[in-house]
């Protein structure tokens, strides 16, 4: 099955597109750790790309779809992908068409206020990248990932700022993407506007939408 997860910063792609993968046996592929790969590795995109990634600005289409491209090619994607954070442009959503039949569009839906809750307190593995909250998702032990041992960060694009500047972009480049997905009629809406909810408990809403 091949699902794309979009929605604005802090709506939950990366968490729910992990256990999407886990579930359907397919692999989770997320722009935004390949980027960060790129960045840490200082590999020539990387280094283009970082400039752009710590403003919260999008990175070229050129320099994502060539990373994209390239991830698409290797052989655990022959029988689907949960793609998150990717397309983010109606350019990057032109292109994909041209390599893969997408089944499933989820839109995860959020208000602003709780996407900013969110990110303030988000922490990710270095080594995993498994994602948690110091509010609602918290680690056994404090600053440590529960999975692997990883020691636990906050993004470099988690300040203010940035995170203001992503979703104007979200708002401006990505949001379009609703309506020609609409068009495609392989949109399903998954709407959360509640901060309390478990990670296990919205999963299981999305996991029936996406089945439905
Ligand atoms: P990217 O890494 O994709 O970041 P993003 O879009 O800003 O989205 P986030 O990762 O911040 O949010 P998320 O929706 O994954 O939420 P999460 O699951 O962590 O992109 C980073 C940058 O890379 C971009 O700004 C851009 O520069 C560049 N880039 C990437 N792709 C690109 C592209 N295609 N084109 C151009 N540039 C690109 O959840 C958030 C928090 O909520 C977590 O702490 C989680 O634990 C918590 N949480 C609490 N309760 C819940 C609940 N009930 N459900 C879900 N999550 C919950
Ligand atoms: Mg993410």
């Amino acid at each position: 099955m091949k699902i794309i997860v979009l929605g604005p910063q802090g709506s939950g792609k990366g968490t729910h597109s992990s256990k999407l993968s886990n579930v359907l046996n397919v692999p989770h592929i997320s722009s935004g750790d390949i980027l960060r790969d790129n960045v840490s590795k200082q590999t020539e995109l990387g280094i283009k790309a970082k400039e752009y990634m710590d403003k919260g600005d999008l990175v070229p289409d050129e320099i994502v779809i060539q990373l994209m491209k390239k991830r698409f090619e290797e052989s655990d994607c022959n029988d689907g992908f949960i793609l998150d954070g990717f397309p983010r442009t109606l350019e990057q959503a032109k292109e994909l068409d041209k390599i893969a039949e997408i089944d499933i569009v989820l839109y995860l839906e959020i208000p602003e206020w709780l996407a900013i809750e969110r990110l303030g307190n988000r922490v990710v593995c270095k080594n995993c990248k498994e994602i948690y909250n110091l509010k609602s998702v918290r680690p056994k032990q404090d600053g440590i990932c529960d999975e692997c041992g990883g020691e636990l960060y906050q993004r470099e694009d988690e300040t203010p700022e940035a995170i203001k500047q992503r979703l104007n972009e979200y708002k401006e480049k990505t949001e379009p993407l609703i309506e020609y997905y609409k068009n495609k009629g392989i949109l399903k809406t998954f709407f959360c506007d509640k901060d309390n909810v478990p990670v296990e408990e919205n999963f299981q809403k999305i996991l029936s939408i996406v089945r439905s």
